[in-house]
């Protein structure tokens, strides 16, 4: 029995999708714990792509079982269409495969109104969410009045619900927002039908882990987003409404902590960011554009361009002191190929000639931190056909064990391209 947490180290889309998916062959049960469907992971098997945002990535494997914990915000309009997409690309997506829990808060209409409203009323200082409505479901989930999954089930409370919910939110939508009124009966009729529909899938999650793990198997728990996007730990503001470190797989599953074997934290071969917020190592320059061109960083969920600059070891071991991570898996090192010169920031440096290793809290010092750069010889070789961690390239190698050096933890895999072959394992994980 193991339980293996995946986390993305950075901004998120370190591709985690992609190393889910692989690992997914050594577990029976695949778990998402927190975020929603601003999440988006993409998979590509047998050459054909995959991009999920609720559902998790190991739903390919036809005997493993996906489970969406209770610290997901589900939108079930979304999770109906990913489904019916899977199933018309002949996934089979059965409620045997796919468990639901019970407990997971809902995204209703209101969130999404209110997500959109509240970015537009910031202009400038927006943070550049993905609009999905995950900010205000957390409120309300905080605030004890969010809709869970379980009462989709009970027509009568969930009308309650929506109808004292849809009356204070009207009341910022049209008074505050200047935005159109909500119908709740209109809404009512549509998440009764949602209800209908995902019932058979909804089940007490935590209880069926408990059950795989005292029958000795393995789960794998897959993060969305990333690190510096942790309510608690991140770039606050500019960061999600949930946990997306380590522990939260626990909290966000109803697992208990003793039950965690290991933490393998994803690190993109160089650094993204979508949306709003403070990126020192970002490049706005042709190099930025040539990364983001060349390893095609355009959102999965939004499409929006994504920010590109160098590795930041400092953001990658922050998030393995915040996660425990026992391992790091590498992505996209093909997408350097080609560099002449390839920067690692090792620490900041501040305006009185001082040096952090941490990310410190306050953005206005954020703000004044200068990157301290170590620069490393590229490659020109293509790394896509390489399997063998000692047929890469010399500076590959070099590049990749100082970066393990300052991160603090050993590598466990290296990917080389998008497909699920594509990888280098250095270390099992199951
Ligand atoms: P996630 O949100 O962490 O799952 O990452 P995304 O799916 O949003 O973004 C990662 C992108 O990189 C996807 O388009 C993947 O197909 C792609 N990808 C993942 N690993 C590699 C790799 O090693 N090389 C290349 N070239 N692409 C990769
Ligand atoms: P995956 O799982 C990258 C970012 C948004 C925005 C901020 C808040 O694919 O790595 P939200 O809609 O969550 O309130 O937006 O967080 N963000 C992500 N960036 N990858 C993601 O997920 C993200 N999910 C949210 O762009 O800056
Ligand atoms: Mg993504």
């Amino acid at each position: 029995m193991a339980c293996v947490v995946v986390v993305g180290s950075q901004w998120g889309d370190e591709g985690k999708g992609k190393v889910v998916d692989l690992l997914t062959e050594g577990v029976s049960g695949i778990v998402r714990f927190q975020g929603g469907n601003n999440a988006g992971h993409t998979l590509v098997v047998g050459g054909e792509k995959f991009i999920l945002h609720l559902i998790p990535s190991g739903i390919l494997y036809a005997d493993k079982t996906s489970y969406i914990g209770n610290g997901v915000v589900v939108d079930p309009e979304v999770l109906l269409m990913e489904i019916d997409r899977l199933i018309s690309r002949g996934v089979e997506v059965g409620p045997q495969r796919l468990r639901l829990s019970e407990r997971a808060q809902v995204i209703m209409p209101y969130h999404k109104a209110l997500d959109l409203a509240r970015e537009k009323a910031k202009g400038g200082a927006a943070i550049g969410t993905t609009g999905r409505g995950i900010g205000p479901c957390y409120e309300d989930k905080a605030a004890r009045v969010g809709v869970r999954v379980c009462d989709l089930l009970e027509p009568e409370l969930l009308k309650a619900k929506i109808e004292a919910n849809v009356k204070e939110k009207n009341f910022w939508l049209t008074s505050y927002y200047q935005e159109p009124a909500l119908d709740p009966a209109a809404i009512l009729e549509q998440y009764l039908a949602y209800g209908r529909r995902l019932a058979p899938h909804v089940t007490d999650v935590s209880l069926e882990l408990d059950g795989l793990l005292k029958a000795g198997k393995n789960l794998l728990f897959e993060g969305a987003q990333g690190t510096h996007l942790d309510i608690d730990h991140g770039t606050y503001p500019y960061v999600t409404s949930s946990n997306p470190v380590a522990g939260s797989a626990c909290t966000g599953a109803g697992v208990g902590v003793t039950r965690l074997n290991s933490v393998q934290g994803l690190v993109k071969a160089y650094t993204t960011r979508v949306g709003g917020g403070p990126f020192p190592t970002e490049l706005l320059d042709a190099t930025g554009e040539w990364l983001r061109d060349k390893g095609g960083e355009f959102g999965s969920t939004t499409g929006r361009p994504r920010r590109c600059g160098w590795l930041d070891a400092v953001v990658v071991r922050h998030a393995v002191r915040l996660s425990g991570i026992t391992g790091l898996c590498i992505t996209k090192l093909d997408v350097l190929t080609g560099l002449d010169k390839i920067k690692l920031c090792v620490a900041y440096r501040l305006p009185d000639g001082s040096t952090l290793e941490a990310l410190p809290a306050s953005l206005t010092r954020l703000a004044q931190c200068q990157p301290v750069y170590e620069e490393f010889a590229g490659w020109r070789d293509d790394l896509t056909g390489i399997r063998r961690y000692e047929d890469l390239p010399q500076a590959c190698r070099v590049y990749l064990g100082r970066l393990s050096e300052l991160a603090g933890a050993p590598l466990t895999l290296v990917s080389v391209g998008p497909e699920r072959e594509s990888t280098i394992m250095l270390k099992k994980v199951f």
